[in-house]
């Protein structure tokens, strides 16, 4: 363990005199690093984890446990203090992680995992899955495709059976002359094959804010930038804001109905509107329909019935609760499936072989009664939590994004898990800290415990708390 030493640099003392000179000495080992403090002892601690951000992305440091404040002497000014940063010089094998991810940061959820680690038997209202079982046809599906030996590689694009039904559709539905199906690993799979397939280093993909977390971090991983339009407070999209956030860089806008955190299904006018924004633009718009088959109040409309270029990135995980079988698939222009499979070849070589076979079966289901259920659930949710939430959002997936009714997304879902209530903070999914997402997909019991213990909570902020307006 060492302090904190950068050539010319021996201590690293608060305020803005030294912030200052901490830059400057370092300017010229890490070009570009700017003050990103003001004249006060907090700004310049920011400052100098700007500055251990870079050193330890340039693989030179590991800072375990970030570093203190700690003021001169007690009743000092905030100008007056030290920053006391321990370090410690890195092992060989975390330098060779690669730039990139150290620019993925998954701490948020990780931090809401490691809470509900220490529950014993929580209401558990965080689940981003059915809560039913895998069918049994399909798991029977599955277990015969294995014990016929249908366990080797198949064709990349996918087994000809499930694309011949998947096609069917697709063409039914669209009528589009060039769109191509593809099976693909999972929705995950696509989305990945997709961003890497469209991505220049630089370009940007709009999102909406509040997102899928995956999204941030596939655009990073394929050297994208996000560029996030509000959805706030009604989770609805607005056009003209979508518009304003075009530049010359927007490659790719990456849309999702029913929403995932917050359940919002995006009405005609709203996915119209923006199938035409993407055409008037030249912009690659990627649609995940995901939840497409979770739509309670009005039916499903996907922007590739106004726009024949859209992506559209679908799959088994949630409709049939395969999220572990890994299948999905993808549809739009030939051409972009083309790229797409050589890149699927030479990464998830193809999905899962005997899978495909369970999908060809899954295919086949009526699963209507699994997705009532879901209905009425939303129904129940709303019932029990609408005198004390506001509620927006909701109209398919099993989310429901609430506002918190006092403190940020963290202190409230911090309080929800003392009551042993998880539930998962709003700023996993947003830079807003503002709200928390629930999941309907668990049994009546635990939905109506989890609802009883919300509004328990909203009803009674703890000391000191007032309610957000
Ligand atoms: C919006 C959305 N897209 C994609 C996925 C990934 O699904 P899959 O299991 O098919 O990879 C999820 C999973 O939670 C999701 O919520």
């Amino acid at each position: 363990m060492t302090l904190l030493s950068v050539p010319g640099v021996t201590q690293i003392t608060s305020g803005s005199n030294s912030a200052n000179s901490v830059v400057a000495h370092l300017e010229p080992v890490f070009p570009g690093i700017k003050r990103t403090g003001g004249f006060c002892a907090q700004l310049a601690f920011h400052t100098v984890f700007h500055i251990l951000r870079r050193l330890k992305a340039a693989g030179t440091l590991r800072v375990p446990s970030g570093g203190e404040y700690v003021p001169s002497s007690p009743g000092t000014s905030a100008h007056d203090g030290e920053l006391n940063i321990k370090t410690e010089e890195i092992s060989v094998s975390e330098k060779w992680i690669a730039d990139r991810m150290h620019r993925i940061d998954a701490s948020g959820i990780r931090k809401v995992f490691d809470l509900a680690a220490t529950m014993e038997r929580p209401i558990n209202l965080s689940i981003g899955q059915p809560h039913f079982d895998t069918p049994q046809p399909i798991k029977d599906a599955l277990c015969k495709a294995v014990q016929e030996g249908r366990n080797a590689y198949s064709q990349t694009q996918g087994i000809a059976p499930l694309l011949k039904q998947l096609q069917s559709d697709v063409d039914q539905r669209y009528g589009h002359s060039d769109r191509k199906v593809f099976v693909t690993s999972g929705t995950s799979g696509g989305l990945m094959l997709a961003l890497c397939t469209l991505l220049n280093p630089g370009d940007e993909v709009i999102v909406f804010d509040p997102w899928f977390v995956m999204y941030k971090h596939l655009t990073t991983l394929a050297g994208g930038n996000v560029v996030q339009v509000s959805t706030y407070p009604d989770f609805r999209i607005r056009p003209e804001a979508v518009r304003a956030a075009i530049t010359p860089r927007t490659k790719v806008i990456l849309f999702n109905s029913p929403g995932n955190p917050t359940g919002a299904v995006a009405s005609e006018s709203e996915v119209r509107a923006l199938a035409e924004i993407a055409a008037e633009h030249n912009i690659a718009l990627i649609s995940d329909e995901i939840y497409r088959a979770f739509c309670y109040d009005h039916p499903f409309r996907s922007p590739a019935e106004w726009n024949d270029r859209t992506i559209v990135i679908d799959g088994f995980s949630k409709s049939h609760s395969m999220t572990g079988l890994r299948l999905g698939f993808l549809h739009g222009p030939q051409y972009l499936i083309q790229q797409m499979t050589k890149l699927q070849q030479f990464t998830f070589v193809c999905a899962p072989h005997p899978v495909q076979w369970a999908g060809v079966t899954a295919w086949e289901l009526d699963l209507t009664s699994n997705l009532e259920d879901y209905r009425r659930k939303r129904d129940m949710m709303v019932g029990l939590l609408k005198d004390d939430y506001e509620i927006h959002g909701g109209q398919g997936a099993f989310y429901l994004f609430l506002k918190t009714p006092w403190g940020t997304g963290t202190e409230f879902v911090t309080e929800a898990i003392r009551n042993n209530l998880l539930i998962i903070p709003g700023n996993v999914f947003s830079p807003s800290d503002t709200h928390f997402r629930l999941s309907f997909a668990a049994e009546d019991g635990m939905l109506r415990e989890g609802a009883e213990i919300l509004c328990r909570l909203a009803r009674n902020p703890p000391k000191g708390m007032t309610r957000n307006t």
